[in-house]
Protein backbone atom coordinates (compact mmCIF):
# COMPACT_ATOMS: atom_id res chain seq x y z
CA UNK A 1 0.00 0.00 0.00
CA UNK A 2 1.01 3.55 -0.85
CA UNK A 3 1.44 6.34 1.85
CA UNK A 4 1.25 8.76 -0.23
CA UNK A 5 -2.16 10.34 0.78
CA UNK A 6 -2.63 7.92 3.76
CA UNK A 7 -3.51 8.77 7.20
CA UNK A 8 -1.01 7.01 9.46
CA UNK A 9 -1.08 6.60 13.43
CA UNK A 10 2.50 5.65 15.18
CA UNK A 11 1.96 4.57 18.92
CA UNK A 12 5.45 4.89 21.11
CA UNK A 13 5.72 7.99 18.80
CA UNK A 14 7.99 10.29 21.32
CA UNK A 15 11.33 8.56 21.15
CA UNK A 16 12.76 5.76 19.44
CA UNK A 17 12.34 3.77 16.67
CA UNK A 18 8.61 5.72 16.43
CA UNK A 19 9.84 8.86 16.20
CA UNK A 20 11.81 7.90 13.10
CA UNK A 21 8.38 6.52 11.79
CA UNK A 22 6.58 9.52 12.11
CA UNK A 23 8.95 11.44 10.02
CA UNK A 24 9.75 8.72 7.43
CA UNK A 25 5.47 8.13 7.27
CA UNK A 26 5.62 12.11 6.44
CA UNK A 27 8.20 11.90 3.85
CA UNK A 28 6.88 9.66 2.11
CA UNK A 29 3.40 11.71 1.77
CA UNK A 30 1.33 10.72 4.11
CA UNK A 31 -1.55 13.33 4.50
CA UNK A 32 -1.96 12.99 8.43
CA UNK A 33 0.45 11.66 10.94
CA UNK A 34 -1.08 10.89 14.20
CA UNK A 35 1.70 11.08 16.84
CA UNK A 36 0.72 8.85 20.06
CA UNK A 37 2.68 8.51 23.40
CA UNK A 38 2.10 8.11 26.68
CA UNK A 39 2.85 11.47 27.42
CA UNK A 40 2.28 14.01 24.97
CA UNK A 41 4.28 16.35 26.08
CA UNK A 42 6.96 14.89 25.22
CA UNK A 43 6.13 15.52 21.81
CA UNK A 44 6.16 19.32 21.44
CA UNK A 45 9.06 19.40 18.58
CA UNK A 46 8.30 16.16 16.75
CA UNK A 47 4.55 18.27 16.25
CA UNK A 48 6.59 21.36 15.82
CA UNK A 49 8.25 20.38 12.42
CA UNK A 50 5.00 20.02 10.44
CA UNK A 51 2.42 21.43 12.67
CA UNK A 52 0.03 20.75 9.98
CA UNK A 53 0.01 17.05 9.64
CA UNK A 54 1.15 15.87 13.02
CA UNK A 55 -0.99 15.26 15.59
CA UNK A 56 -0.18 14.42 18.96
CA UNK A 57 -2.40 11.80 20.39
CA UNK A 58 -2.37 10.61 24.13
CA UNK A 59 -2.31 6.69 23.85
CA UNK A 60 -1.44 4.01 26.32
CA UNK A 61 -1.50 0.71 24.98
CA UNK A 62 -1.99 -1.02 28.08
CA UNK A 63 -5.11 1.29 28.96
CA UNK A 64 -8.76 0.47 27.55
CA UNK A 65 -9.89 4.34 28.26
CA UNK A 66 -6.85 5.70 26.47
CA UNK A 67 -7.49 3.84 23.39
CA UNK A 68 -10.67 4.09 22.93
CA UNK A 69 -10.35 8.26 23.72
CA UNK A 70 -7.97 8.10 21.21
CA UNK A 71 -9.57 5.78 18.50
CA UNK A 72 -12.58 8.02 18.69
CA UNK A 73 -10.23 10.89 17.89
CA UNK A 74 -8.55 9.42 14.85
CA UNK A 75 -11.43 7.73 13.22
CA UNK A 76 -9.70 8.51 9.69
CA UNK A 77 -6.61 6.14 10.40
CA UNK A 78 -5.87 3.98 7.36
CA UNK A 79 -2.20 2.57 8.54
CA UNK A 80 -2.08 1.65 12.01
CA UNK A 81 1.62 1.36 12.82
CA UNK A 82 2.23 -0.91 15.99
CA UNK A 83 5.82 0.20 17.38
CA UNK A 84 4.79 0.86 21.12
CA UNK A 85 6.76 -1.75 23.24
CA UNK A 86 8.89 -2.10 26.31
CA UNK A 87 12.08 -4.63 27.40
CA UNK A 88 11.37 -5.29 30.96
CA UNK A 89 11.88 -9.25 31.01
CA UNK A 90 15.49 -10.55 30.59
CA UNK A 91 16.32 -14.43 31.66
CA UNK A 92 13.47 -15.96 32.01
CA UNK A 93 14.20 -17.64 35.24
CA UNK A 94 15.27 -14.50 36.58
CA UNK A 95 12.74 -11.86 36.07
CA UNK A 96 10.00 -11.47 38.34
CA UNK A 97 6.48 -12.40 37.32
CA UNK A 98 5.74 -8.88 37.07
CA UNK A 99 8.54 -8.10 34.81
CA UNK A 100 7.00 -10.99 32.89
CA UNK A 101 3.82 -9.38 33.17
CA UNK A 102 5.02 -6.39 31.82
CA UNK A 103 6.49 -7.36 28.93
CA UNK A 104 3.25 -9.30 27.81
CA UNK A 105 1.31 -6.49 28.78
CA UNK A 106 2.52 -4.20 26.26
CA UNK A 107 3.97 -6.36 24.01
CA UNK A 108 1.29 -8.63 23.38
CA UNK A 109 -1.93 -7.86 24.55
CA UNK A 110 -1.27 -4.04 24.65
CA UNK A 111 -0.71 -4.45 20.37
CA UNK A 112 -3.63 -6.67 19.99
CA UNK A 113 -5.70 -4.02 22.16
CA UNK A 114 -4.18 -1.15 20.07
CA UNK A 115 -5.17 -3.35 16.86
CA UNK A 116 -9.11 -3.94 18.13
CA UNK A 117 -9.56 0.01 19.16
CA UNK A 118 -8.56 0.95 15.50
CA UNK A 119 -9.89 -1.69 13.75
CA UNK A 120 -13.29 0.25 12.81
CA UNK A 121 -11.50 3.10 11.00
CA UNK A 122 -9.54 0.38 9.06
CA UNK A 123 -11.93 -0.96 8.20
CA UNK A 124 -13.93 1.48 6.98
CA UNK A 125 -11.31 2.62 4.69
CA UNK A 126 -11.28 0.89 0.93
CA UNK A 127 -7.38 -0.07 1.92
CA UNK A 128 -5.42 -0.02 4.94
CA UNK A 129 -2.58 -1.63 6.53
CA UNK A 130 -1.35 -2.94 10.14
CA UNK A 131 2.45 -2.36 10.75
CA UNK A 132 3.64 -4.46 13.88
CA UNK A 133 6.69 -3.98 15.10
CA UNK A 134 7.90 -7.18 16.52
CA UNK A 135 11.73 -8.61 16.43
CA UNK A 136 14.00 -10.87 15.38
CA UNK A 137 13.73 -12.43 18.82
CA UNK A 138 10.10 -13.15 17.50
CA UNK A 139 11.41 -15.45 14.94
CA UNK A 140 13.77 -17.61 18.18
CA UNK A 141 14.43 -16.82 21.74
CA UNK A 142 17.42 -14.75 22.62
CA UNK A 143 17.96 -15.82 26.24
CA UNK A 144 19.70 -13.24 27.67
CA UNK A 145 15.87 -11.23 26.74
CA UNK A 146 13.79 -14.41 27.52
CA UNK A 147 10.99 -12.84 28.43
CA UNK A 148 10.71 -10.33 26.61
CA UNK A 149 11.59 -12.90 23.10
CA UNK A 150 8.63 -14.50 24.32
CA UNK A 151 6.09 -11.66 24.14
CA UNK A 152 7.75 -10.83 20.73
CA UNK A 153 6.90 -14.44 19.62
CA UNK A 154 3.06 -14.65 21.09
CA UNK A 155 2.92 -11.00 19.25
CA UNK A 156 4.58 -12.67 16.07
CA UNK A 157 1.49 -15.35 16.30
CA UNK A 158 -1.44 -13.10 16.37
CA UNK A 159 0.09 -10.90 13.92
CA UNK A 160 -0.18 -14.33 11.37
CA UNK A 161 -3.67 -14.71 13.14
CA UNK A 162 -4.62 -11.26 11.57
CA UNK A 163 -3.70 -11.37 8.72
CA UNK A 164 -5.87 -14.26 7.87
CA UNK A 165 -8.46 -12.49 9.87
CA UNK A 166 -8.31 -9.51 8.00
CA UNK A 167 -7.78 -10.22 4.82
CA UNK A 168 -11.30 -10.39 3.50
CA UNK A 169 -11.91 -6.61 4.78
CA UNK A 170 -8.55 -5.49 2.59
CA UNK A 171 -6.76 -4.92 5.51
CA UNK A 172 -2.96 -5.64 4.93
CA UNK A 173 -0.88 -7.03 7.87
CA UNK A 174 2.94 -6.82 7.74
CA UNK A 175 5.21 -8.13 10.22
CA UNK A 176 8.50 -6.35 10.73
CA UNK A 177 11.72 -8.31 12.55
CA UNK A 178 14.40 -5.30 13.69
CA UNK A 179 17.66 -6.85 14.61
CA UNK A 180 19.43 -4.18 17.16
CA UNK A 181 18.50 -0.66 16.63
CA UNK A 182 20.03 2.06 18.11
CA UNK A 183 17.34 3.58 20.79
CA UNK A 184 17.05 4.20 24.41
CA UNK A 185 15.96 0.48 24.67
CA UNK A 186 18.80 -0.93 24.08
CA UNK A 187 21.30 1.77 25.09
CA UNK A 188 23.41 -0.36 27.50
CA UNK A 189 24.30 -2.95 25.10
CA UNK A 190 27.36 -3.41 23.50
CA UNK A 191 26.84 -4.47 19.65
CA UNK A 192 26.09 -3.27 16.01
CA UNK A 193 22.91 -1.63 15.90
CA UNK A 194 21.13 -0.09 13.22
CA UNK A 195 19.46 3.65 13.01
CA UNK A 196 15.89 4.23 13.69
CA UNK A 197 15.79 6.63 10.78
CA UNK A 198 17.64 4.08 8.61
CA UNK A 199 15.14 1.43 10.18
CA UNK A 200 11.61 3.59 9.56
CA UNK A 201 12.84 4.51 5.95
CA UNK A 202 13.27 0.32 5.42
CA UNK A 203 9.74 -0.50 7.24
CA UNK A 204 7.81 2.58 4.48
CA UNK A 205 9.53 0.88 1.62
CA UNK A 206 8.72 -2.62 3.22
CA UNK A 207 5.07 -1.43 3.54
CA UNK A 208 4.88 0.13 0.31
CA UNK A 209 6.56 -3.05 -1.19
CA UNK A 210 3.15 -5.10 0.20
CA UNK A 211 6.25 -7.42 2.13
CA UNK A 212 4.35 -9.42 4.43
CA UNK A 213 7.74 -10.10 6.55
CA UNK A 214 9.78 -6.62 6.78
CA UNK A 215 13.68 -7.27 7.14
CA UNK A 216 14.82 -3.37 7.91
CA UNK A 217 18.78 -3.59 8.56
CA UNK A 218 21.56 -5.82 7.86
CA UNK A 219 21.04 -7.97 10.98
CA UNK A 220 17.83 -8.65 10.40
CA UNK A 221 18.46 -9.77 6.78
CA UNK A 222 20.78 -12.39 7.85
CA UNK A 223 18.95 -13.95 10.93
CA UNK A 224 15.79 -14.37 8.87
CA UNK A 225 17.71 -16.26 5.63
CA UNK A 226 19.28 -18.80 8.33
CA UNK A 227 16.06 -19.11 10.16
CA UNK A 228 14.63 -19.60 6.32
CA UNK A 229 16.96 -22.43 6.18
CA UNK A 230 17.29 -23.53 9.37
CA UNK A 231 15.37 -22.40 12.79
CA UNK A 232 17.66 -24.46 15.25
CA UNK A 233 20.71 -22.58 13.19
CA UNK A 234 18.66 -19.11 14.11
CA UNK A 235 18.38 -20.79 18.09
CA UNK A 236 21.79 -20.89 18.34
CA UNK A 237 23.11 -18.25 16.92
CA UNK A 238 20.67 -15.74 19.33
CA UNK A 239 21.70 -17.91 22.36
CA UNK A 240 25.15 -16.82 22.08
CA UNK A 241 23.99 -12.96 21.99
N1 LIG B 1 15.83 -1.18 19.94
C1 LIG B 1 15.95 -2.40 19.43
O1 LIG B 1 17.06 -2.95 19.35
C2 LIG B 1 14.73 -3.11 18.92
C3 LIG B 1 14.94 -4.30 18.17
C4 LIG B 1 13.83 -4.99 17.68
C5 LIG B 1 12.56 -4.50 17.90
N2 LIG B 1 12.40 -3.35 18.63
C6 LIG B 1 11.04 -2.88 18.84
O2 LIG B 1 10.90 -1.60 18.25
C7 LIG B 1 9.85 -0.89 18.90
C8 LIG B 1 10.32 0.50 19.28
O3 LIG B 1 11.32 0.37 20.29
P1 LIG B 1 12.52 1.40 20.45
O4 LIG B 1 13.75 0.68 20.14
O5 LIG B 1 12.21 2.66 19.76
O6 LIG B 1 12.47 1.55 22.05
P2 LIG B 1 12.39 2.82 23.00
O7 LIG B 1 13.33 3.87 22.54
O8 LIG B 1 12.53 2.25 24.36
O9 LIG B 1 10.90 3.37 22.76
C9 LIG B 1 9.79 2.63 23.17
C10 LIG B 1 8.55 3.47 22.89
O10 LIG B 1 7.40 2.71 23.24
C11 LIG B 1 6.62 3.51 24.11
N3 LIG B 1 5.79 2.72 25.01
C12 LIG B 1 6.18 1.81 25.93
N4 LIG B 1 5.11 1.32 26.58
C13 LIG B 1 4.02 1.95 26.07
C14 LIG B 1 2.65 1.89 26.33
N5 LIG B 1 2.12 1.09 27.28
N6 LIG B 1 1.81 2.68 25.60
C15 LIG B 1 2.29 3.50 24.66
N7 LIG B 1 3.61 3.63 24.37
C16 LIG B 1 4.45 2.85 25.08
C17 LIG B 1 7.62 4.36 24.87
O11 LIG B 1 6.96 5.45 25.49
P3 LIG B 1 7.52 6.13 26.86
O12 LIG B 1 8.55 7.15 26.43
O13 LIG B 1 6.32 6.71 27.49
O14 LIG B 1 8.16 5.02 27.66
C18 LIG B 1 8.51 4.76 23.71
O15 LIG B 1 7.94 5.78 22.96
C19 LIG B 1 9.44 -1.76 20.10
O16 LIG B 1 8.28 -2.50 19.78
C20 LIG B 1 10.64 -2.68 20.27
O17 LIG B 1 10.30 -3.87 20.93
C21 LIG B 1 13.45 -2.65 19.12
Amino acid sequence: MKLDNAVVLVTGANRGLGRALVTATLAAGAKRVYAGARDPGQLRDLVADAPDRIVPLQIDITSAGSLAAAAAAAGDVTVLVNNAGVLAAYGVLTSTPAQLAADFATNFFGTLAATRAFLPALERAPRAAIVNVLSVASLANVPALGGYSAAKAASFSATQALRVDLAAKNVAVHAVFPGPIDTDMVRGMPMAKTSPEDVARAIVEGVEAGLEEILPDPASRQMFDVWKRDPKALERQLATM
